[in-house]
């Protein structure tokens, strides 16, 4: 059996490791294609390299562009890989456009689709991210659930039964086996900083970055604290403030780098003291590191981040920002983990791969 796997953005390629692992151990013929979505040198690169990710066997060097120009120039070249491939099965992981340009092309070849983290809903159609998880979804054979209410919202959108597997969290693994080696990172002392003493904040989101009154807003409120923040910077968010003339005011407490590695980022995450953040994958990792996240979104389709006690939305308001800062536990919270959040959801996967070959009929 062949697997081609399509990675493109940042998010993508801690959720591509674990698997690329287990498909090599069970000795499957794979190709794993980068749309090259995401170009910046720690944007991707630096992620094979801390991940251990081979070169990619395909690199298609896309790039950014309009939502239009960019998913539609990926279709037309993981077209071209597809018929030269013919693998049979496609996997893709998320909700990027790589994604959704990964799971149409296949599909419109009459290739199946896998898609790992299925069934995660906002229930925001202005977020690009919600559009494309719909619509991945709606056109997957095999669905790879993350969490019971991911699993839900699929049977509620009428998502046949048996298509549907719930194996967890693949970032969760991800984590799991790369703690011990973030360890090793010297971020702490490369930026002073003091464990348990300081805030994280990441903030990139389109709904956020487009009025950039309302992200400086944001800067302005966190100047008032106490704590230090440390800004890892994604390109766009960093292109606006630049672009405002804002970036040369920041000074005191808020601290701008560079966007991290992963082992370097998993090391300031966990011994940060809070994150604040409009990522996904961030909310989760904030859970399973106990500690307390503030998310600056109106919604969140990692619902179990919230029922679990581990994050809080505040949108991008000033004042609910700063009260849940005010609010937050004095000592380390063991937040309740939820259940496959371990480090076999690989596994679990490939073993539907290989045992569920009659799904893969269109
Ligand atoms: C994408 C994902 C988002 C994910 C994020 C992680 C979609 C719709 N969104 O958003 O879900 O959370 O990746 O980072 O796929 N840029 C660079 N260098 C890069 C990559 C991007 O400078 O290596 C800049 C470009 O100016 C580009 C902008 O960032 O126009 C946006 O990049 P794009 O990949 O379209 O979306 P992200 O905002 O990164």
């Amino acid at each position: 059996m062949k697997i081609l796997s399509i990675v493109g953005a940042r998010p993508n390629f801690m959720k591509i490791k674990p698997i690329y692992e287990e498909l090599k151990s069970r000795k499957l013929d794979q190709i794993l294609v980068h749309t090259g979505q995401h170009y910046d040198e720690n944007m991707s690169r630096i992620f094979f390299e801390d991940l251990e990710l081979p070169k990619p066997d395909v690199f298609l060097g896309i790039g950014s562009g309009t939502h239009g120009v960019q998913t539609g120039a990926m279709m037309s070249r993981i077209e071209e890989v597809l018929t030269q491939e013919k693998p049979d099965l496609t996997l893709v992981v998320g909700d990027v456009n790589s994604t959704l340009a990964g799971a149409i092309s296949s599909i419109k070849m009459q290739i199946p689709v896998a898609h790992v983290e299925a069934g995660y809903r906002s229930f925001d159609m202005r977020m690009p991210e919600e559009i494309n998880r719909v619509l991945v979804d709606r056109i997957s054979q095999l669905l790879f659930a993350p969490t019971e209410d991911a699993v839900e919202n699929l049977m509620a959108e009428g998502i046949m039964k048996k298509r549907i597997f719930f194996v967890g969290n693949i970032m969760v693994e991800t984590l799991i086996s790369h703690l011990e080696k973030s360890k090793k990172s010297k971020i702490l002392e490369k930026l002073s900083l003091e464990k348990n003493s300081y805030g994280i904040l990441t903030i990139h989101r389109a709904e956020n970055t487009s009025d950039s009154k309302k992200l400086i807003g944001i800067f302005k409120v966190l100047s008032k604290i106490e704590n230090k923040i440390i800004v890892p910077l994604h390109p766009r968010t960093m292109k606006i403030l630049k672009d405002m003339g804002y970036l040369e005011k920041l000074a005191g407490n808020i601290i701008i780098i560079e966007p991290l590695g992963y082992l370097d980022f998993l090391a300031l995450m966990s011994n940060s003291k809070f994150i604040l953040t409009d990522s996904g994958g961030i909310q989760e990792e904030a859970l399973m590191l106990d500690i307390p996240c503030i998310t600056l979104r109106e919604n969140t389709e990692r619902i179990v981040t919230l029922k679990n006690g581990a994050n809080i939305l505040v949108g991008i308001n000033g004042i609910k920002l700063l009260k849940a800062i005010d609010d937050l536990p004095n000592r380390r919270i063991k937040y309740p983990k939820p259940p496959l959040w371990d480090g076999n959801v690989s596994n679990r996967i490939v073993d539907v791969i290989i045992e569920q070959q009659e799904l893969l009929a269109l």
